[in-house]
């Protein structure tokens, strides 16, 4: 693991990453430091509660996790997870992000069903945005969000969970006009709804871990990373945790362009 600080131009914060050699050793890390994550926050309050990414890239970090030594290296059973976003289909839907962490991770671990909160992606958008605001605020009895550890990912486009660029949640993010904790959001470009967890609950994180793999996003990061603060066009840039920590992860394809 190379470990640098990556340097933002306007923001003039430093930002931790990791860089590593490719997708496995990236995977192996983030199961490690999930392991320590989850281990500390199950001794210090009784539970652990994550944030899981969807799309493709966590797939490999979800599949050591579920096998040993990992697998035997957490109480399950005190483990809550939850979605940062979710596509609008049916949890058995190929694209769902619900099926994803399903296959690769929560059907092969003894996490209680009641642990698990799903976001109802087959239900209509808007009112499953509305459920899911009102799951995370019960969650946190109406207190602040406090997530243990959130793990996101990144589109080549800049995007985190469903925060497109050109989005109505992104504009209103910019605006500072953003008081949900989780919404509904159309995204032009695929044509289709998402929902999404806003920058409230994300922001609100102990710990916040972007995994970014592959040379397609070496351009975005160097833009994300180094570039001026324009979260328009990178809400990923959105993402900056107020008391927590934030830690980039990522395998060396995606990272060669970071200064
Ligand atoms: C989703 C994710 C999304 C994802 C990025 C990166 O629902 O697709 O929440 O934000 O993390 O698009 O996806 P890949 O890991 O597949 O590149």
């Amino acid at each position: 693991m190379n470990g640098k600080w990556a340097v933002s131009d306007t923001m003039k914060t430093r930002i931790p990453i990791e860089t590593y050699t490719d997708g496995a050793a990236l995977a192996r890390a983030a199961a490690e430091r999930f392991v320590e994550q989850a281990g500390s926050a199950i001794a210090g309050k009784g539970r652990f509660s994550v944030v899981l990414a969807g799309g493709s890239t966590p797939k490999a970090l979800y599949r050591r996790l579920a096998a040993d030594p990992f697998a035997g290296a957490i109480d399950w059973t005190r483990v809550h997870v939850f979605w940062g976003d979710e596509r609008t289909v049916p949890p058995d839907h190929m694209d769902s992000n619900f099926r994803m962490a399903h296959d690769s991770l929560l059907s092969r671990l003894p996490i209680p069903v009641r642990n698990i909160h799903r976001i109802s992606g087959e239900a209509d958008p808007q009112e499953a945005a509305q459920d899911y605001d009102q799951t995370l605020r019960s969650f946190f009895a109406d207190a602040h969000a406090c997530f243990d550890l959130v793990l996101l990912g990144m589109g080549d486009d800049g995007h985190t969970a469903s925060l497109f660029p050109g989005s109505e949640a992104v504009e209103k993010e910019v605006k500072g006009l953003q008081g949900r904790w989780v919404v509904a959001n159309y995204v032009e470009k695929l044509a289709t709804w998402r929902i999404t967890m806003t920058t409230l609950p994300i922001n609100g994180a102990a710990h916040v871990i972007f995994l970014v793999s592959g040379e397609e996003k070496a351009g975005t990061l160097q833009q994300v990373l180094n570039g001026p603060y324009q979260p328009r066009a990178f809400p990923s840039q959105l993402i900056r945790p107020h008391n927590g920590r934030i830690t980039w992860m990522l395998d060396a394809d995606a990272a060669h362009l970071i200064e």
